[in-house]
């Protein structure tokens, strides 16, 4: 897919369709992490690509009722460094536009007990998750949302 075509066409996506995503796919989204820059090059994030079903559950119960989450095949929980959130979005939104050239649908959820699922996989100190996405086949195709105008956004200063 063209690259502004892929910017284009992701969507945060609240609908999944229970369909396995194969590791070919997948292994995309390993490279778009692996590829990221990062402050002096340190890469200060491990990311948990979550399959196992029970493993899920019990975190999509810590997800604040979005009960949608409970559908995707795979729940990806990106942990970083404490404080190093800004290194880790770069390499979570590669991995999402990744995804978004393999077909593939996915949602930022910030909203989880981030205490808890730390505990359920077992992250060690010093390193907190960060964000959730989960990934899978989208089973809906939401209008693109209204979004500040250019104007509002960028400021060219000359
Ligand atoms: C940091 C962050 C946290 C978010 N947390 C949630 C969340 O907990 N639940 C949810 O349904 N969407 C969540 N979203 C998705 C946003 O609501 C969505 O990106 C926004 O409405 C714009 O829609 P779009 O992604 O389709 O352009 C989050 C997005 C970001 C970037």
């Amino acid at each position: 897919m063209d690259f502004n075509e892929v910017i284009k066409k992701r969507r945060a996506i609240r609908k999944y369709k229970k369909k396995e995503v194969p590791d070919e796919k997948l292994q995309k989204l390993y490279e778009a992490i692996k590829l990221a820059p990062s402050g002096n090059n340190r890469q200060p994030y491990k990311f948990l690509f979550v399959k196992d079903t029970e493993k899920r559950k019990e975190i999509v119960s810590k997800a604040c009722h979005q009960d949608f989450l409970y559908d995707a095949p795979i729940l990806m929980i990106a942990c970083c460094e404490k404080g190093k959130n800004f290194d880790t979005a770069i390499a979570v939104e590669n991995m999402v536009l990744a995804a978004t050239n393999e077909g593939l649908a996915t949602c930022y959820i910030g909203w989880f007990e981030r205490d808890v699922v730390s505990k359920i996989l077992n992250i060690p100190d010093g390193m907190e998750p960060c964000i959730l996405v989960p990934i899978g086949y989208g089973d809906e195709t939401p209008e693109e949302k209204d979004k500040k105008s250019i104007e509002e956004l960028v400021s060219i200063i000359e």
